[in-house]
């Protein structure tokens, strides 16, 4: 049976803990990490790493496969467990809350600080860890080819948690980021309402709705001024806070103004939220690359690329 997350912290104790790190260590170099050489790292008898394992394994914070030789691997309610744990030693977290949504490619969850003040917890989750894939492959990773799911997220983590950090530094209406660690990024809960929920009559007038098609278009620029794109940007990654004003979020895909791809995907970016404009209040408004970058702001430095 798999622990809720409050579970973590009161079934497992320091050695537990310190297994699960071990491992994530070695996985640097194993898909499946030896049972020896765990027992090596940590200089105890295979015999007492083995029967620990075991109980991590019932609890699914590690799967196990027998290769050539018994080894051991996170899973990522392993790697959640790693990653909680530090943000509660680091005082980022003091409780952990619902669930109050769920991506394609995440977790979203409430959590609380020491002051008992609320904020979201990102946890990335990409690709699959897939048993059978791993059978195939070999053990030793010699070289870094076969990206795990558990770096692969990790990653994407990491490039939201700049991006926000860079874009919010500058100003740009983004969720403010707390932290990072691992696969998961701590940041500013968005009070509102994701824009593809808002109701037609929830504007009171064109006016209101022209308003926010030029705070969007201003954000845009503003995001592009700071080297970044969104590159997934749509009525799915806004929300509109209380003052009804948009916050993007959603980041890990961004690319930067420099990329070859910029205007393709400034362009693509650009026609989701003119498309959204159009079906939702038959407001149909011409403007293209050149335009969302010039239009509005005189003073604003054209990237190279672009
Ligand atoms: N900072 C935040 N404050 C409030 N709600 C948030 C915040 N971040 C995310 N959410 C909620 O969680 C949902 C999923 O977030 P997000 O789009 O970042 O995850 P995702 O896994 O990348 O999603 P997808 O792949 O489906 O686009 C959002 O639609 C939003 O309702
Ligand atoms: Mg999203």
């Amino acid at each position: 049976m798999p622990l809720s997350i409050v579970e973590f912290f009161l079934k497992l104790n320091q050695f537990d803990f310190r297994l699960l790190s071990v491992i994530e260590v070695l996985m640097a170099k194993y898909e499946i990490v030896p049972i020896e050489e765990i027992a090596a790292y940590i200089h105890y008898s295979e015999k007492k790493v083995q029967k620990a394992l075991y109980r991590l394994r019932q609890y699914k914070l590690i799967f196990m496969a027998q290769r050539h030789y018994l080894g051991a691997a996170l899973t990522f309610i392993g790697y959640d467990a790693l990653a909680l744990k530090a943000l509660v030693e680091k005082r980022i977290v003091a409780q952990i809350g619902p669930e109050v949504g769920s991506g394609k490619e995440s977790d979203i969850r409430l959590a609380v600080d020491d002051e008992n003040d609320e904020f979201i917890l990102k946890i990335h989750r990409l690709g699959k860890l897939d048993f059978r894939a791993t059978k195939r492959s070999r053990a030793f990773i010699a070289e870094k080819s076969h990206i795990s799911p558990l770096y692969e997220s990790r990653l994407s983590a990491e490039r939201e948690f700049k991006a926000l950090s860079d874009l919010s530094e500058a100003g740009i209406s983004v969720p403010k980021p707390i932290a990072q660690n691992r696969h998961i990024v701590a940041m500013h809960i968005i009070i509102g309402q994701d824009l593809y929920r808002i109701k037609k009559n929830e504007f009171e007038s064109k006016k209101e709705i022209l308003t926010l098609f030029i705070n969007i278009i201003h954000e845009m620029q503003g995001a592009v001024k700071v080297g970044y794109i969104h590159g997934d940007l749509s009525e799915y990654n806004i929300r509109l806070n209380e003052d009804n004003y948009p916050v993007f979020f959603d980041w890990p895909q961004c690319i930067e103004t420099q990329s070859e791809q910029a205007e393709r995907i400034l362009t693509r970016d650009l026609d989701n939220i003119l498309n959204y404009f159009k079906k939702k209040f038959q407001l149909t408004i011409k403007m293209n690359v050149s335009e969302l970058l010039l239009k509005y702001f005189d003073n604003l430095e054209t990237p190279s690329v672009l």
